[in-house]
């Protein structure tokens, strides 16, 4: 079966969601992030500070390369996987591909309390979120399924993810 693979910006709730998908389907769940700080015993706050986004980069560019050779996953991915092509172009191999999205506003709303995001400590975050959902809007835009999660639950947005899915996964009719 394919993986059934969430990408988006910070904060439009691909952990949460990936998990609710996961207890539903009975299907195991990996995240990128996870996978770069477990196998480089750092979490990525250090990385940023020690090595800069650049190499954070590679890192989860392996992560991705990892997790895109599972089937029957769920894979949840940091926001910037998208930044690079290649990584789409792997996890579409055994995978279908969600961008989940939300306004800007929503987004601050929901991440304004954690700190664990390197990309948006500086001064101004509800501008940061603009800026780089602004820069990064058309390598989104290119992934198959959009869902728009402004003004849904974890749960409505969990069952239209389930719902494309196995459609997409049900032999033709005849
Ligand atoms: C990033 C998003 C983060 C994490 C890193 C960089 C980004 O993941 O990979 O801080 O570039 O958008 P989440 O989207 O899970 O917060």
């Amino acid at each position: 079966m394919l993986n059934i693979v969430l990408l988006g910006f910070m904060g439009t709730g691909k952990t949460s969601v990936g998990q609710r998908i996961s207890e539903k389907l009975q299907m195991s769940i990996v995240d990128t992030d996870t996978i770069v700080e477990t196998d480089n015993q750092m979490i990525i706050g250090k990385i940023f500070d020690r090595y800069g986004e650049d190499y954070f980069r590679n890192l989860e560019n392996a992560a991705v390369r990892k997790a895109s050779k599972y089937t029957n996953h769920v894979i949840s991915t940091g926001g910037g996987v998208v930044l690079r092509t290649e990584n789409l172009n792997l996890l579409q191999e055994n995978g279908l591909l969600f961008c989940l999205k939300a306004t800007p506003e929503e987004i601050f709303e929901r991440i304004k309390d954690d700190s664990h995001r390197p990309l948006l400590k500086g001064p101004n975050p509800p501008n940061k979120i603009r800026q780089l959902l602004q820069t990064r809007q058309v390598q989104y835009q290119r992934i198959e399924h959009q869902i728009e999660t402004t003004n849904s639950s974890i749960e409505e947005v969990t069952n239209q993810i389930i719902g494309i899915y196995q459609s997409a996964s049900s032999p033709p009719q005849p």
